[in-house]
Formats: C-alpha cells, structure tokens, sequence
C-alpha cells in the first residue's frame, strides 16, 4: 500500500485521474493539492465519497512547500497546467525529492525545457522513473503509433486528428496550452527535419464520421513531435491536427489571430503597455461556461481521434488507419492513473526521465486503460484497418 500525491488533482483533468485511482486499491492514501485548498476540498466532497482522499493546499512554485507536501509520496502525479509555465519546476523539485513521477505535459515547450541531459543523467543517478506526457495526445496515441510500428519494417509518415467539443469539461489551463501551441509558429516534421508552419498553415478538411462529421484542422503544436522520434527516428512527415467544435470555434480563433489578439506582442493602448493574448485570455475565461457562445446541437461523445500511420513492410506500402469516439477527460486521466499505479507497484522497468515511448509496452497499457474506463461505463468507440498496397 502506498501513498500518491496528485497536484492538480481537483483540476477538470485531475478530476478522472482521481476517478480511476479510486477505482483499485494500490495507494491507500491520495492526497489531492492545488492553491485553493477550499476549493480542492469542496469538489472532492461533491465528486467522491473516499476515506482515501486527502485535500492539501499547495503553490506547486513554491520549492519549499512542494518539497514538504512531497517528502514521503511514493509517487507524484501532476495534473496542474499550464504545463509550460509549471512543469519544469515541478520536475526539478521531485527529481530532488527522489520521487517517482507522472503527468499528462501536453505542451511541447515544456517538453523541450525539460529534457535536458543534465536532468535525465540526475534522474538516472537518482534511480527514479519520470514519465512525461502519459494522457491521450500525448500518451495513449501515440503509444498506438508505437504498437503500429511493430507491424512495419519502417514508419514513413504519421498524422493525428483530433477534434474536440466545446462541452468538454476544461479549466483556464487548457485555454492556455491551445493558444500556446495553435499559435506563434507550429513545429512539424517535414522530410525528416523539424520544421515550423505558420499559423493555421495547411488547414484541411477531415472526416471523423458521425457526430462531428467534417470539420476544419490545422496542425497544433504537441509533444508528439518530440517523443515519437526519441523512439523511432527515421519518420519522414509527422503533424498533429485539431478541429475545435462547433466549427465556429476554430473560426474565431483564427480571426483572433489574424486581428493580432492572441500574440503575445505587446503593443500601446491610450498610453498602456498590455500583450493582447493576456486581454484575450482574461476576457474568456470570464465567460463560463464558454459554451454559452455558439448554440449548438452538442454530439456525444465529445472528442474524436484518428491516427494514420504510412510505412514499408516486406517492399510493400502499408496503411494503419484508426478513429476513435470518447470524451477528453477519461481519455486524459486515466492513462496517468494506469501510469501511476505502474510506477507504485514497480511495473516500470527503465529508470530516468522518459516518455512514454520509452518505457511502456504499448498494447497491455492500451487495453488495461480501455477496461477501466469501460468499467466506468463511459461511451467509446474504435475502429482500425490496416491495408497493405501489394506491389
Ligand atoms: N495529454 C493530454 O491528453 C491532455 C489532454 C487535455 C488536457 N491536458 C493538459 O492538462 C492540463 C490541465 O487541464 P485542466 O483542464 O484540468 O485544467 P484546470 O482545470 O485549469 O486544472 C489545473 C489544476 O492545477 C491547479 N494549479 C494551477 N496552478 C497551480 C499552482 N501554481 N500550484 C498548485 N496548483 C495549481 C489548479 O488549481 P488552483 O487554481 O486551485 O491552484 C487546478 O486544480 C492542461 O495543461 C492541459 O493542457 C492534457
């Protein structure tokens, strides 16, 4: 029996990830932490009914406190964002604490501050397992990119697709990490090399099937970029697309961004100096719930996903195509929550700091995540082909 603590935990996100720990008894103790310990203490009272769960207050920027919230934690989860501002910090606090580590970081900044060699030859000297990105995307799809190359002689060319609903339940951390990462130059990997599109460069029209149907998608910048090269370094193109639905939502998104209002320029005003993205972002977080904006027929479930994966097998070309329906928060949660249990119950082999990729047999991990969010009866759906192009 063992103790987890979850920062963040109360968080839109966290909350599923509290959700399928509760499910099975590895840690006996859950500790719950954000900044507002009322808050955090509140929710979990209104969701859970858990001996198991504790609610601690918590600046997760506070060396000190972190520290002393984390000393005796057999694992530390981390469901806080924005993961650009608040990872690396996180991460540099329980390397120090000796702590083993998982989170849902979907910010490829982040990514690229933190995997640094300093930090993953500390880790290994520590003899501590951290595992950055363990959600959907990044997490569970692109693990599926990885089974996939299993069946290949080599992985050509790999596309996300993802779509989301503006019913999905997202805190002010998600505002964030989309304008961060749909705007300001988005990284790719285009002929084997990294490269950046320009904002909403290469919109396309993708057809995820009903409810959604087709929706506009423009590449987004995720960790995916990152991670899936660390393992399999010979992919030629790669890109993650994302619609937002209502389609209104993407739409305005990009006048935004053509009017200058998420760039985080700054520019004069009567005299003022202010970054417009920060005056973008304060106005629509006032807006709850934002879905108050677009009327519309909202489609169950929330998200989609579709992966298609281009390589070689035996000369010839070969296709793995997969799209799937579910909703954003189990998707996100329970991955980190399989993760941490792994970790508790010394399930992951590799020390260091890793991706997913790394350290993660893909399949057992994919079907354990699909029992526990089955078991909690939530809708999802998936279908894969996979064509071979005989010569
Ligand atoms: N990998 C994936 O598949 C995936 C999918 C979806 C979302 N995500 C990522 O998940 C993250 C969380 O999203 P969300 O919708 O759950 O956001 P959220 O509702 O805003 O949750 C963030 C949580 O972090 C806490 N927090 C923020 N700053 C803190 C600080 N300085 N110290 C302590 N706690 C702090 C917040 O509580 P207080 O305000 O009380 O401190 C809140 O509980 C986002 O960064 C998002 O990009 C990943």
């Amino acid at each position: 029996m063992s103790k987890i603590v979850v920062l963040g935990g109360a968080g839109a996100q966290g909350l599923f990830s509290i959700e399928a720990l509760l499910q099975r008894d590895v840690f006996d103790e859950i500790v719950v932490a954000s900044r507002n310990l009322e808050r955090t203490q509140e929710v979990l009272n209104e969701k859970f009914n858990s001996s198991k769960l504790k609610a601690a207050q918590v600046d997760v920027l506070n060396k000190d406190s972190l520290m002393n919230l984390i000393k005796d934690a057999d694992v530390v989860a981390n469901c806080t964002g924005p993961y650009y501002t608040l990872a690396e910090p996180i991460i540099d606090t329980v390397i120090e604490a000796g702590k083993d580590y998982v989170d849902f970081c979907d910010d490829i900044a982040a990514h690229e501050k933190i995997f640094t060699p300093e930090r993953e030859k500390l880790a290994k000297e520590k003899g501590i397992r951290l595992i950055v990105g363990l959600g959907s995307s990044p997490g569970t799809l692109p693990l599926t990119v990885l089974y996939a190359s299993t069946l290949m002689d080599e992985v050509d060319d790999v596309t996300f697709y993802l779509a989301i609903s503006d019913r999905e339940p997202e805190g002010p951390a998600v505002l964030h990490h989309t304008m961060e990462n749909f705007i300001g130059g988005v990284p790719v990997i285009k002929d084997g090399k990294r490269a950046v599109e320009r904002d909403f460069e290469g919109e396309v029209y993708y057809d995820f099937g009903e409810p959604f149907g087709v929706l506009p998608i423009s590449s987004i910048g995720h960790p995916e970029t990152f991670s899936l090269p660390r393992v399999l370094p010979n992919i030629k193109n790669l890109s993650i697309k994302l619609g937002l639905y209502p389609i209104e939502i993407q739409r305005t998104l990009k006048i935004l961004t053509k009017t200058g209002l998420t760039s985080t320029e700054p520019i004069e005003v009567n005299g003022q100096t202010i970054i417009p993205r920060d005056v973008t972002l304060t106005s629509l977080e006032k807006i709850t719930p934002r879905t108050e904006l677009f009327e519309n027929e909202h489609p169950e479930p929330l998200s989609s996903s579709a992966i298609e994966i281009r390589g070689k097998k035996d000369g010839n070309e070969i296709l793995f195509k997969t799209l799937g329906y579910g909703n954003m928060g189990p998707a996100t949660g329970y991955p980190l929550a399989v993760g941490a249990e792994m970790l508790a119950q010394g399930k992951i082999e590799k020390i260091g700091l890793m991706v997913p990729e790394e350290c993660i047999d893909p399949l057992p991990f994919i079907a354990e995540v699909g029992k526990r969010v089955h078991e909690a009866e939530y809708e999802t759906t998936s279908n894969t082909e996979i064509i071979t192009y005989v010569k």
